[in-house]
Parts: structure tokens; sequence; C-alpha cells
């Protein structure tokens, strides 16, 4: 199986692209799908009586089942098109959040989170009252059982959680999250922007109330996210966003809202994005999540045991080897990581460098910054020699400067 072969990007350029952790490239079947969708369907769904529009109607609606399948979502209308999962946090942050949260209410959260789950919640506990509580890790950076039993109290009434560290490649025990949340009435949101592409998810047996991903970190294009929520819940949710399609009636002063999928739909959605994403769904399990972890998981090994014969570099990992993904982040001791990040790119070598949108994770972690390897299926061991070899080129160039 030569999964690179169906990634043109990967062919036209001579680069070794290690951060999928930011997006992932996309296959062909992708982009031929888009590129077929322009030339036989575009139309607006939802909107035309025609049939050219109705045929995009069926699409778009059965790439949602198609989604709602994938993660074993129990009704179809469950799922959800957003922007990005960052407009997915918002959504519920904006329905949910702010009209269910009262005074001295508890939102906890990780302190592993993105900020996109961190910023809307700050938000949203200063006009309510509630209080913003963090889960901290430890110095495996997990979050031990103690800090989950410690933190979700019976005042929790919001628990946010990434399923992934995009940082440390961390994988939370959502499980137990999920399950002390719910013994203390608490509803849970997992981000799952980082976990999707690499563990299969099922919402019903994880018993998630809200989940959360962004469809350009699975090989689909970018400007579309998912919200998954329990029926019952979204239900009861007021609209986040106003416009077309969302309604049922608009009169001069009031307007009542369509049903569940579209009153959280407003306006003209990114129908080929969702066609991408529909193929993407069927891309990724044509390859199957046991050998997607195999390749991954013998890339990561490889790649772990190379760095650490680099003295020069400080990995910042889990050694609960089982407990990560294949997101690496590390730093040459001395040498600022964007240096680092451009000695790299010189070299062909795309990795991510800064704080990854997790501020507050790298002030809990004393530094101000890391680069990260992020892999994905289409990766090779030659992509992690090559880095090994540009990384020891760049200790060479700096070390006389390194105090
Ligand atoms: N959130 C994305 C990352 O971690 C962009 O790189």
């Amino acid at each position: 199986m030569n999964i690179k072969e169906d990634f043109p990007l990967l062919k036209n350029r001579d680069i070794a692209y290690l951060d999928s952790g930011a997006t992932t490239q996309k296959p062909i079947q992708v982009i031929n799908a888009i590129k077929e969708y322009y030339e036989k369907n575009n139309s607006n769904p939802h909107r035309g009586a025609y049939t050219l529009s109705q045929e995009t109607t069926e699409i778009y609606e059965e790439t949602r089942k198609k989604i709602a399948k994938f993660i074993n979502a129990r009704y179809s209308e469950e799922i959800i098109f957003t922007k990005n999962a960052t407009e997915s946090l918002n959504l519920i942050a904006y329905s949910y959040g702010i009209n269910t949260l009262k005074e001295n209410d508890k939102i906890v959260l990780s302190i592993m989170e993105h900020h996109s789950n961190i910023v809307p919640w700050q938000k949203i506990a200063k006009q309510t009252g509630a209080k913003l509580e963090y889960m901290y890790i430890n110095e495996n950076f997990e979050i031990p059982d103690e800090e989950i039993e410690k933190k979700i109290t019976k005042e929790t009434k919001i628990v946010g959680i990434t399923h992934v560290s995009n940082v440390l490649g961390t994988i939370n025990n959502i499980e137990k999250i999920i399950k002390i949340a719910h013994k203390n009435g608490a509803k849970v949101i997992v981000d799952a922007s980082q976990s999707i592409q690499h563990i299969k998810i099922d919402v019903q047996e994880l018993d998630a109330d809200f989940l959360v991903f962004s469809a350009h970190k699975m090989l689909a294009p970018m400007g579309l996210g998912i919200l998954y929520g329990k029926r019952e819940i979204l239900n009861n949710m007021k609209p986040f966003l106003m416009g077309g399609d969302m309604i049922e009636y608009v009169h001069e002063q009031d307007t009542t809202f369509a049903p569940l999928p579209n009153k959280f739909e407003a306006g003209t959605q990114n129908v080929e994005a969702v066609v991408g994403l529909g193929v993407a769904i069927d891309y990724l399990e044509n390859i199957g999540y046991e050998k997607i972890q195999e390749i991954e998981q013998e890339l990561t090994t490889y790649a772990i045991e190379k760095l650490k014969k680099l003295e020069f570099i400080e990995l910042y990992l889990t050694p609960n080897t089982k407990n990560h993904t294949s997101v690496i982040s590390f730093n040459i001791k001395g040498i600022h990581p964007h240096d680092v990040a451009s000695i790299l790119d010189a070299n062909g070598v795309c990795v991510r460098s800064g704080n990854h949108c997790a501020q507050p994770l790298m002030r809990f972690l004393n530094i101000d910054s890391t680069c990260r390897v992020s892999l994905y299926i289409y990766n090779t061991k030659e992509d992690i020699d090559r880095l090994v070899v540009a990384l020891e080129k760049t200790y060479n160039m700096f070390k006389k400067y390194i105090k």
C-alpha cells in the first residue's frame, strides 16, 4: 500500500510534510470529487425546486448521514455543519453555555485545551458569573485520575476536554471524564480535532454530550467543521447564527426557527467541503482504523527512537507509549523553535513551531514554545530521516551560540 502516491502535493513538492496536526494533505480522490461536483452538480442545497438543486440537497444530506454513521450518532440531525471546530465550540458556548450557566456554576477544562476551547468559555464565564477551573497534568503529561475526581464536582455544569492534545499528543481518558461528569450532572464537550483522524470514535459508546472536529484535519477541505450533539440537548438550544434557511416563519417582528439540523445552519453552506468530507471518510474507512494506527505506531516509534538519540533534543512526551498519537513536541535546548523550524524549512522539512494556540499549557510547562512534528498515514521513515539530518545540521549551525 503506497498511500503517498494518492497525495498529489506530496509528489509535486520535494518536502517532508510533518505538520498534519495543522492540516492534512488531500488525496486525489477528494480533489477529484470536488472538481466533479463543480462540473456536474454545483447549486445551492435546500433552496431550489429544480433537479440540480435537489441533487445537491441529496448529496449534502446523504453526507450528513454518512458522518452520523461514521461516529455512530443515533440520528443524522445530531450532525451540524459549521465553519470549523472553533465555530462548533462557539456555537455550544453561545447556544448552550450562556443560557444554562448561573453564578458560581463551574466550567471545567483541561490545561491542554486549544485556545478555541478556552477563550469562548472565559467570555461566557464573565457574562454568567460561572467559574472557570482547570484540570492540570502531571510530570508524565497526563491528567491524573485524582485530578479529574477533585475538579469535577456537583457545581460543575460543563466539562470541556480535548480528546488528544495538539501539543503533547496525549490521549486523554475521556471515558473516565465523561463518567465522572455525568455522575455529577455535568455535560461534556469533547474536542476531537486531533483524534478523529487517528482513533475510531463512537459517540454513543462514549456517551459524549457534544463532540466537535474539523474536516481539514482528516483529509477533507478547510472551511467545514462538525458539531455532534445529543438530539434532546440540541432541540432545547436556541440558534447562535440567524439568517436564511434556519427559519420556519419570519414575521416583521418575530421569527420561528426550523427544526434540527437546519436551525443551526444559517446561510449558504460549504457544500464542496461536505462533498470532500464524504469522500475523505470513504478513503479512511477503506484503509481502516486498524491499519491507520499500525502505520502511525510504526512511524511514531521510529521517530521517537531517532529523536531520543539526539542528545541536544528535549522531548515533551508521555512515557506511556500507548497513550499518545503521532504528535511529537520537542525543542533543541538553547535555540528558539522558530529558528529551528526555519532551518528545517530550508532543508525541506515542514514542522509547526510556536505556542500551538495553547498558551496556558506552555505557561504551565514553563516554556514559551516548541517545535511540533505531527505524522500521518502518508508519511514515511524517509521523511523522519530527513528531519533527523536537518536537526543535526541545525544544531551544528547554532551550537556555538548556545549558552
Ligand atoms: N489547531 C491546529 C494545530 O494544532 C491548527 O496546528
